[in-house]
């Protein structure tokens, strides 16, 4: 079965082909960081018109890449949400006029858990390892610019919600930090890469949450905050800079591996999983292998940011399972998972 996967939740224009949840056929993303850093963050109104501007050639790439035609799809899914209800609104026109064109079957598929099955897909993982599919049960963190989740998934479908953000997101944080740090959007590349160059480590907080497997980051943020403003007396160094950014990513990594790691003890997990852009940092990722004592899932940095090959799989497994889409299906900015 082979599935195009159309995402647009924020401010990626993405299209995906992919056979049976797990092979790539082909995947091209038009990014438009470039235009939104400009002002620092996303601009919803310039979202959405940019994936108008974007759509059909990124669409005619996914065919053109994976060598088939319109009648070699079996379905089209498509992100309903969470997201900018503008910018979704574009893909889900375009997902529609497709469908009812070329009279493929239309399903909408949950961004969130979207990111998770970017781990089925062949050749997808961050040490290019060919791997079993996740065993059941599993724990997968979700972390992303809107959501720190961490969810048990007993099967297929299945979520139970066991942690969140009562807050920021942990990718929000990272955006956050580098803005008042001056190191630009998006955050998460940038402070892991100046984090690398740091001698030493600013003493931060861990925000543990004790006695909850919520998250909860805003502090982090106030105090890398006030560290910030100190810089401002003296001319701040780079050194300097690269310190408050590699302490602010130690404790983000510290807390999220730990947390993650306690749920996935406690429910007898047999594998933890990883998604969400913030997961392609490295950092993050090394320290959940060398700490969990189960397999550890995670995907290519790439497949980790939002991309439509995830929702391409996702669209697979929901699809095998009877579930499609009338064209009557609106956007749901707030859609939770489950
Ligand atoms: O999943 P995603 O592409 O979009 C959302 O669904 O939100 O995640 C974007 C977030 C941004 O906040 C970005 O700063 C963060 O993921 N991110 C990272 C890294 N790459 C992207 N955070 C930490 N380290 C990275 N290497
Ligand atoms: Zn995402």
């Amino acid at each position: 079965m082979k599935v195009l996967g159309i995402e647009s939740s924020c401010d990626e224009s993405a299209a995906s082909i992919v056979e049976d949840g797990h092979k790539l056929l082909s995947n091209v993303i038009a990014t438009q960081i470039e235009i939104h850093a400009r002002f620092g963050g996303v601009v919803p109104e310039v979202a959405s018109r940019q994936h108008l501007l974007q759509f059909i050639p990124v669409v005619r790439g996914a065919l053109e890449q994976a060598e088939l035609d319109w009648k070699d799809l079996d379905a089209v899914a498509v992100t309903q949400g969470p997201g900018l209800a503008g910018s979704l609104l574009v893909g889900i026109n375009l997902a529609k006029s497709i469908s009812f064109a070329h009279g493929i079957p239309f399903l909408g598929v949950n961004h969130l858990e979207g990111h998770i099955y970017a781990n089925w897909l062949e050749g997808g993982q961050y040490d290019g390892e060919q791997r079993e599919d996740p065993p059941f049960p599993l724990v997968a963190l979700i972390a992303s610019g809107g959501h720190t989740d961490i969810v048990l998934m007993n099967d297929y479908g299945t979520y139970r919600l066991i942690g969140r953000t009562r807050d920021d997101a942990a990718g929000e944080a990272f955006d956050k930090c580098a803005r008042v740090l001056g190191l630009g959007f998006p955050g998460g590349p940038v402070i892991e890469q100046v984090a690398r160059t740091a001698e030493g480590r600013a003493a931060l907080p861990r925000p543990w949450m004790k006695g909850t497997h919520d998250f909860s980051f805003s502090g982090l943020k106030t105090a890398v905050l006030r560290l910030a403003e100190s810089l401002r007396e003296t001319p701040p160094s780079d050194a300097r800079i690269a310190e408050i950014a590699a302490g602010f990513q130690d404790s983000v990594v510290e807390v999220l591996v730990g947390k993650t790691i306690a749920v996935a003890n406690e429910v007898g997990a047999k594998a933890i999983l990883m998604s969400g852009g913030v997961a392609a940092n490295s950092v993050l990722r090394s320290e959940m292998v060398r700490q969990s004592p189960v397999p550890v899932y995670c995907p290519r940095p790439g497949l980790c940011t939002d991309n439509g090959a995830m929702i391409a799989a996702c669209g697979y497994f929901r699809a095998r399972t009877g579930h499609l889409s009338g064209l009557d299906m609106d956007v749901v900015p707030n859609l939770p998972l489950g």
